[in-house]
């Protein structure tokens, strides 16, 4: 049991039910997910992986509630997305969802420690007083506290998506969603990020993860492989197959 043991057990702490989405933007529509059936259990880490195109981005903004299914449920944590209206999702994700990104996606024109308070001054659960210095705590937690008062454009790639993570945990949140999140960086630093994400998942933290790169999918136990919007395999391998522990040693 962890800190985030009341969400526990029984249930998935993710189900997604016959989850359909199609997209009516284009001049015709598109279906990017079909027939989608996963429990993720709390505690898991998964990789997502397949082909570009199969629609794993297009999951990730389901789970995150910034995009809504066209058919299907998505029950995260207890919440039935669906029961959500838009400024009922955004405050839900504040909470429960930390978002992590290939391009990082720090805001240029604050600072590091100032992108890291940003989803706390949108959430308002930590006090306005003491945001500053849980910010500076995460970004001792990821190993660049050093950095908290420079522009993000000052660092490194591996740096940056450090500060992104940090961000990502400022509302202390169940459940990490990263998008490629090693993608952009060489494999030294990605393997160093990984490894943060190894430990977050090893504190009780919930990961899903895409991922395109071998390393990275092979030091994650249950890989969930989509092909043309479905999901084509799974995948769980025994703890002593795993590549975490060469990545934490
Ligand atoms: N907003 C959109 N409108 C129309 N089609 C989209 C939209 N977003 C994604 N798609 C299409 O849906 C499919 C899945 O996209 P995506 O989820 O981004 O895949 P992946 O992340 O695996 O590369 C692709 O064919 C993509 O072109
Ligand atoms: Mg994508």
């Amino acid at each position: 049991m962890n800190k985030f043991g009341q969400l526990a057990d029984k249930k998935p702490l993710i189900d997604l039910h016959q989850v359909v989405k199609t997209y009516e933007s284009s001049s015709q529509p598109f279906t990017a997910l079909q027939d989608i059936n996963l429990q993720i259990r709390e505690g898991e880490f998964v990789a997502v992986v397949g082909k570009s195109g199969s629609g794993k981005t297009t999951l990730m903004n389901l789970l995150a509630g910034i995009d809504r299914p066209t058919v299907g449920g998505i029950t995260v944590a207890g919440t039935q997305l669906h029961s959500l209206s838009e400024s009922q999702l955004a405050e839900w994700r504040g909470r429960t969802i930390g978002l992590v990104f290939q391009f990082f996606q720090l805001l240029p024109t604050l600072t590091v420690v100032e992108n890291v308070m940003l989803p706390m001054d949108f959430a308002r659960i930590v006090p306005a007083t003491e945001r500053q210095s849980k910010a500076l705590d995460l970004l001792d937690r990821v190993g660049i506290r050093d950095k908290a008062n420079k522009l993000p454009t000052t660092l490194s790639g591996g740096e940056q998506q450090r500060a992104a993570i940090a961000r990502a945990l400022a509302n202390d949140p169940p459940i990490l969603l990263a998008d490629e999140p090693t993608g952009n960086l060489d494999s030294v630093t990605g393997e160093a990020v990984m490894k943060l994400f190894t430990d977050l998942n090893a504190e009780g933290r919930t990961i899903l993860m895409v991922t395109h790169e071998l390393d990275i999918m092979r030091s994650i136990r249950r890989q969930v492989v989509l092909m043309d919007g479905r999901i084509a395999d799974e995948v769980q391998m025994q703890a002593d197959h795993l590549k975490s522990e060469e990545v934490r040693s």
